[in-house]
């Protein structure tokens, strides 16, 4: 909308009153309500599946809050990805370095809280281990006298009940830190919860990568998918093809992801209970993998010449399905999780249909001219070389509208069309016993003028027609930040909190579907994002009580 209409639907707005001309449009929404309105849940967000918070509170201050091991707990002194958190956690409520200040002759009053016990119950803590879709994220949290307990069978459910505790620190009318008597009993509605960041429309540096990881992690959101390369450029740097990186990429030094920063992100991300599933997107998206690889693309033809330019992989050389070998072996071996990301979406068969090499291999086969029979034979093969790997994949839904043959632990990425359509996507998909993810209504890269997170909560991945089975198939969601007019100058601010909104709806109750009470809580939790550095854009007019500083 232009300037010019957004000023003339305002003038008849103000004229008309609100609503009936224009209720598509719901940024007036906010005018008749009080800025913020108290949630009852103060500031949570996602929304724990349990929680009671009483009107008696306690003190906490910096300098003799501490957070400890339980004495029981089977994570002990070496569970550096707890310490970790601690330290993470403690400056996240009171700020950094204010631990020096720590004065042992302090006396604590009885109205304050001294300590966090973060007690781990399953003999396995997992804390060397990577997070996986079946692991255990469940937590408890006792806030009380003489101190509070934070209870998980494992480590995962520790760094969402450290963040989740720290979400109930407030500031008291004077500026001192509170904290209520509370207790939580919580767990994820979905065991996939993603954020799609692309780094091959714009190469993303590595600190913003880490960056919103941290913020992931303040959302409970437990997956980065890395569309990590695509037709624009191919950052990644591979150790048996570095010819990729080397033409492939923007730049072959300064836009590339090293073997070494891939394994930062790793670590980094599973300290926070995120999982890293890459995705290389063939046989289409390929471009920039043409230019370090000889041969791997199919030539176009225009007549009965090759026109000099290339489609989608060739997918009947020997050469490329060698190439692929080697290629996802050195995958496998670099990215820990048990799933990689496969693609296989909006293959372009007009390259395929003017080469005469491939019409005479589509009569061979009997395929006539159905091209995506020629994909499937591609993903067939593609699919079994993954499958040596003892990976398990996950596609964009084309690869199962194609009809390809997939192994009954395949999950299948939903993100075409309306929500008409993507639903009977999602029932089709489950009714064949397949997992599914659902993306389509999820788009955060698609901006508008108003409060669009409104849109993004609402949706719900098991709404469709189906069984109790079916809905047990979805595993999760993930919202999509494509990367075309998004780089590092941008990308934090157009995410968050927007994907904040789909993180509640993946982790909290079906039934926590309150769009008033979470622009309350929403409000409050990007402020506190904010004040942790993060540039998260406003929802509406309001203020924080601490604004964004720039950096
Ligand atoms: C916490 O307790 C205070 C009173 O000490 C009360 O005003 C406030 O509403 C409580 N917060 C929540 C979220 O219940
Ligand atoms: C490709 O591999 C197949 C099966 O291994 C073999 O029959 C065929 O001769 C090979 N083609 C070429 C051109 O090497």
């Amino acid at each position: 909308m232009t300037a010019a209409l957004k000023f003339t639907v305002l003038l008849l707005t103000l004229v008309c009153g609100r609503g009936q001309l224009f209720n598509d449009i719901d940024y007036f929404d906010e005018e008749v309500k009080p800025a913020v309105l108290d949630s009852k849940y103060g500031s949570l967000w996602p929304l724990p599946q349990k929680v009671k918070i009483s009107e008696v509170s306690f003190k906490l201050t910096s300098a003799s809050f501490k957070i400890v091991d339980a004495k029981d707990s089977s994570a002990g002194p070496s569970c550096s990805l707890l310490k970790d958190a601690y330290r993470r956690y403690y400056e996240h409520m009171f700020g950094i370095a204010k631990r020096q200040q720590l004065s042992k002759s302090r006396r604590t009053g009885p109205s304050e809280l001294t300590e966090l016990q973060v007690w781990i119950t399953s003999p396995d803590s997992e804390c060397d281990g990577y997070p996986s879709v079946t692991s255990d994220e469940s937590y408890e949290l006792v806030v009380d006298q003489p101190y509070a307990v934070l209870k998980a069978p494992k480590v995962w459910g520790a760094l969402h009940g450290l963040e989740t505790f720290s979400q109930l620190v407030y500031e008291d009318e004077y500026g001192a830190k509170s904290i209520n008597t509370t207790q939580i009993s919580d767990f994820p509605r979905f065991a996939h919860r993603g954020i799609l960041l692309d780094t091959s429309r714009h190469y993303l540096p590595i600190k913003v990568i880490l960056a919103n990881l941290e913020t992931m992690a303040m959302n409970k959101i437990n997956v980065f998918h890395w569309h990590i390369v695509d037709d624009q450029s191919f950052p990644y740097l591979s150790r048996t093809f570095p010819q990729l990186s080397q033409q492939g990429a923007y730049h072959p030094y300064t836009h590339v992801y090293t073997p070494a920063d891939v394994k930062m992100v790793i670590e980094f991300a599973r300290l926070r209970g995120i999982r890293v599933i890459p995705e290389f997107d063939t046989p289409g998206h390929t471009q920039s993998w043409g230019k370090g690889q000889k041969d791997l693309l199919t030539p176009c033809y225009s007549g009965s010449e090759p026109s000099g330019t290339f489609g989608p992989v060739n997918p009947i050389l020997n050469t490329t399905y060698d190439f692929m070998s080697q290629f996802f072996k050195e995958i496998s071996t670099v990215f820990p999780d048990a799933y990689m990301h496969l693609g296989g979406d909006e293959v372009d068969f007009s390259c395929w249909k003017s080469n005469p090499d491939i019409q005479k291999f589509m009569a061979q086969h009997g395929f006539g001219d159905d091209y995506s029979k020629l994909e499937s034979y591609y993903i067939q093969k593609l699919l079994n070389i993954v499958s040596s790997t003892s990976k398990g994949y996950m596609i964009w839904q084309e690869v199962f509208d194609n009809g390809v043959k997939l192994k009954p632990d395949t999950i299948i990425h939903v993100w075409k069309g309306n929500q008409e359509q993507y639903q009977s996507e999602m029932a089709k998909v489950t009714s064949s016993g397949y997992q599914t993810l659902l993306s389509t209504p999820w788009y955060l890269n698609r901006i508008s003028y108003g409060q669009d997170w409104r849109g993004h909560y609402k949706a719900d991945p098991q709404d469709f027609q189906g069984t109790e089975e079916q809905k047990k198939l979805v595993v999760g969601g993930e919202a999509c930040l494509w990367g075309e007019f998004v780089d590092a100058t941008n990308l934090t601010p157009r995410l968050w909190p927007r994907a904040s909104a789909v993180a509640e709806r993946l982790w909290s109750a079906k039934e926590v579907t309150d769009v008033n009470d979470a622009f309350s809580r929403l409000s409050v939790h990007r402020c506190r994002l904010v004040e942790r550095g993060i540039p998260a854009e406003p929802l509406f007019s309001s203020f924080c009580p601490r604004e964004y500083k720039g950096v």
